[in-house]
């Protein structure tokens, strides 16, 4: 069958390559993939700097945003035979530490954790996988493909579940949320946050096209200025760019009380001038906390699954703008200045 495979940390080795079936190894339900998104982590993946591929091998299967149709499930699974799934993106460390253990793997303590189409094992970028019945989450059918949005809004319900708890330390009753980025984890932090009655900004570069209006129809406040003049003091700024000095006007204009989730990774070389002093004063007298999210479990998928179908199908189609078949692979890997999710499709119904 067809695949694309990468060598991890070699820029331009991405190839469509025939690849054996899926290996019964990696479970017994059998995946036809429907269509695969593209995001920043395959982009560094495809670029050389990220990725590691599977034990003793050279090549890794890409993929990890899927949405596939079973093919075969075993008897009694909770999924079956022409269910609409997401293959979840992490394993447990083989250890496991105290939060694998517990099925808390986007908490992993030890690193050793594997993630499908990143981490030492095959992605789902293929015309088939195999995957157990614990790693694969089903989808509302009228979803369809737009399903392929559920593994990004799983990362996103994990960063709302950390601004909870955290701002959970006293009472909390957040008003206002400030989004940084208005690329997928951007403008699904945003759904999440609209859905959940908060009035909500989003900042991003682009003063018009798709993006701004995404964030309009959405029914909250598009920004393409400064931090400091989009929302005075939000309760919860949830940061999806890793620019390192959105980063920092986010710890610093977030407010009294508040939570900064950051959701964005930062490529590093960046130097700020920052006058730290003047930051640790604002964040230890307005006890403002700033928290890492990276991941999610199987609570965050089912999570992730609830917002997408409460979610209007038209606006979500309009994330997906651009539908590029496997065979032209490369088309999705550039991206466009009005892209917001590319997606490769597989198997198209
Ligand atoms: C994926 C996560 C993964 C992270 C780091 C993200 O693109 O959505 O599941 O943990 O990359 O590898």
């Amino acid at each position: 069958m067809k695949a694309l495979t990468v060598i991890p940390l070699k820029a331009g080795s991405a190839e469509l390559s025939d690849v054996d079936e899926p290996p019964e190894t990696d479970g017994p339900v059998l995946v036809e993939t429907l269509a695969i998104g593209i995001c920043g982590t395959d982009a560094e993946i495809l670029s050389g700097a990220y990725g590691w591929p599977p034990p003793g091998r050279e090549r890794l299967v890409l993929g990890h945003e899927s949405i596939g149709r079973v093919l075969e499930a075993p008897d009694g699974a909770p999924v079956q035979k022409g269910d609409l799934v997401v293959g979840i993106v992490r394993r447990p460390d083989p250890v496991p530490c105290e939060n694998c253990a517990v099925l808390e793997w986007d908490f992993c303590r030890n690193g050793q954790y594997t993630e499908r189409g990143i981490k030492q094992h095959d992605g789902y970028l293929s015309e088939r996988y195999r995957i157990t019945p614990d790693f694969v989450v089903k989808v509302n059918p009228a979803l369809g493909i737009l399903g392929v949005l559920l593994e990004p809004t799983s990362v996103v319900a994990k960063a709302w579940e950390e601004v909870d708890r955290v701002g959970g330390r006293a009472h909390w009753d957040p008003k206002t949320v400030l989004v940084t980025g208005a690329g997928p984890i951007g403008l699904l932090a945003a759904l999440i946050g609209v859905q959940r009655g908060l009035e909500v900004h989003v900042l991003d570069q682009m003063s018009t096209g798709v993006k701004p209006d995404l964030v309009r129809d959405l029914g909250a406040t598009y920004h393409s200025g400064a931090v400091a003049d989009a929302v005075p003091g939000p309760d919860v700024v949830i940061e999806c760019t890793g620019v390192a000095s959105l980063v920092l006007d986010a710890m610093t204009h977030v407010g009294i009380g508040g939570v900064v989730c950051l959701t964005g990774v930062s490529s590093g070389g960046h130097t700020l001038t920052v006058d730290e002093g003047a930051l640790n004063r604002s964040m230890v007298l307005e006890n403002v906390a700033v928290v890492g999210s990276v991941n999610a479990n199987r609570r965050h998928y089912e999570a992730a699954a609830v917002a997408l179908a409460a979610a209007d199908p038209a606006w979500l189609a309009r994330l997906v703008n651009r539908r590029v078949p496997l065979a032209q692979w490369q088309e999705a890997v550039q991206r466009g200045p009005d892209d917001v999710k590319v997606i490769i499709t597989v198997n198209p119904e």
